[in-house]
């Protein structure tokens, strides 16, 4: 089969080179949208007179046909073809003969892999934006039916003050309420067509841009083609917010195999979602969400990958670009993978209520309540705050708790401590004292869980 660049080259392509330049290993994953691009292309061909109605149904039909074989796995894919563009526009023409011939008219593969990409693209942002949205509401059952759990709080990872179980899975979903709406923004500019923009310079056939952006649903054809055609920067903001997803689902992960601990011994994990040891009979490792955590490597090395394949390229394209896609499609499986199975751990744990509760009135968990009560009574903030740490010293000395001190220990490192200072001396009582918006107690938290579940329903 000859190549439809062919003409101009008198020598045969090193079958090395050809093995060299291809990205049908890679790129075969377009067919849908490069169908899809095309076909719209040659509707605006018909509708400006490039074509003729019959013509036009013919490709139509046969690109239809065509992508129903790939689908069905049907096609020989060939490296001297090398990329899909050419596997799906050559099978056309070989069937069509000079019907097929014309499909190209007013464009290059620049603005047809520019536009696959982004027809790609889009369709991923909406993919993960569902996968998000299930998450969330995994996250927002478990806050249903952790109500009356109360965990410790940590900050550098020391016990700090109590707050709500579902306080932490509704700060879950407000993290992924963030990604979503950054998958939004970057949609915006991912839905500018670029089809027409040609090899990098437009074209002098009176094709219609508008016509193939209103067709393929983009919000208006991209207004400079030399910008448009070497454009990648959305591939790199939808890198980043992915990266971000990541970061994400590696802390609830890092989290999660910490209470899994038995130091911690928070946390129950099923076993469709723990595996064993090939040598320690004993053993249940949280490896799912280890990979989750793991698999963060591969999906930010996404961005450094883009941004190194895009510095100091000149305009406008370079087949550098065709390297894009190994990067995009692995940060975007990779999360895919990641956000398939996450809701399914969150849904699938037990808190062990038992294991927290038994140590839930360790590490002084009441001391800024006991503080704030002192603020009350008009001690200032930071003479408060010097007291208490007298409180907790005589506590350590003793190993008691702050509630267990009697009112004369109190009275004796302060005399604004009256008979009421029992309301906020223990846990549960300082996680209900947290009363401020946004805060982990309960009574701001089940406002939160309303909120989020309308904003879910
Ligand atoms: N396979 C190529 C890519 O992914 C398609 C564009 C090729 N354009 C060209 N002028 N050789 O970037």
């Amino acid at each position: 089969m000859s190549k439809a660049w062919s003409g101009r080259f008198s020598q045969a392509t090193d079958p090395r080179v050809e093995q060299f330049t291809e990205s049908i290993s890679f790129d075969a994953r377009l067919a849908r949208v490069d169908v899809q691009g095309s076909q719209a292309h040659a509707r605006m061909l018909a509708k400006v007179g490039l074509l003729t109605a019959d013509e036009c149904e013919q490709i139509v039909s046969g690109l239809s046909d065509i992508l129903a074989e790939i689908e069905r796995g049907e096609m020989t894919w060939k490296t001297e073809l090398e990329d899909i563009h050419m596997h799906i526009e050559s099978t056309l023409t070989a069937r069509l003969g000079d019907v097929g011939r014309k499909l190209h008219t007013g464009r290059s593969r620049n603005d047809q892999v520019a536009t696959d990409l982004k027809l790609y693209v889009r369709g991923e942002i909406d993919r993960l934006d569902g996968l998000l949205n299930r998450l969330q509401q995994a996250f927002v059952n478990r806050a249903e039916r952790d109500l009356d759990i109360i965990l410790p709080g940590y900050t550098h990872l020391q016990r700090a003050q109590p707050v709500c179980a579902s306080h932490y899975w509704l700060a879950y979903c407000e993290k992924f309420q963030r990604d979503r709406e950054r998958l939004a923004d970057c949609r915006k500019r991912v839905n500018i067509s670029p089809l027409g923009a040609a090899a990098l310079a437009g074209s002098s056939l009176p094709i219609d841009r508008d016509e193939t952006a209103r067709l393929l649903g983009f919000s208006e054809p991209a207004a400079n083609s030399l910008d448009i055609s070497s454009d990648r920067d959305f591939l790199v903001e939808f890198a980043f917010s992915l990266s971000l997803i990541a970061a994400h689902l590696s802390t609830w992960a890092e989290e999660w195999i910490l209470w899994f601990t038995t130091e911690f011994g928070f946390l129950k994990l099923p076993d469709a979602y723990t595996t064993g040891s090939s040598i320690m009979p004993q053993k249940r490792n949280p490896d799912v969400l280890e990979l989750i955590r793991g698999k963060t490597a591969r999906i930010m090395a996404s961005v450094p990958r883009l941004l190194i394949l895009l510095k100091s390229l000149p305009m406008a394209y370079n087949r550098d670009l065709q390297e894009d896609k190994l990067a995009v499609f692995e940060a975007c499986d990779q999360a895919a993978a990641c956000l398939d199975l996450a809701p399914d751990v969150v849904a699938g744990a037990e808190l062990n209520i038992d294991r927290i509760n038994a140590r839930l009135e360790d590490g002084f968990l009441d001391a800024t309540a006991l503080m704030e009560y002192l603020i009350k009574k008009g001690v200032p903030m930071r003479t408060a705050h010097h007291t208490v740490g007298g409180l907790v010293a005589l506590c350590e000395s003793k190993s008691c708790r702050l509630a267990d001190l009697s009112l004369d220990d109190l009275r004796q490192k302060c005399d604004r401590i009256e008979a009421d200072v029992k309301s906020v001396l223990g846990t549960r009582n300082a996680a209900a004292a947290l009363v401020s918006f946004g805060s982990g107690g309960p009574e701001r938290v089940r406002e939160q869980l309303a909120a989020w579940q309308k904003r879910l329903a």
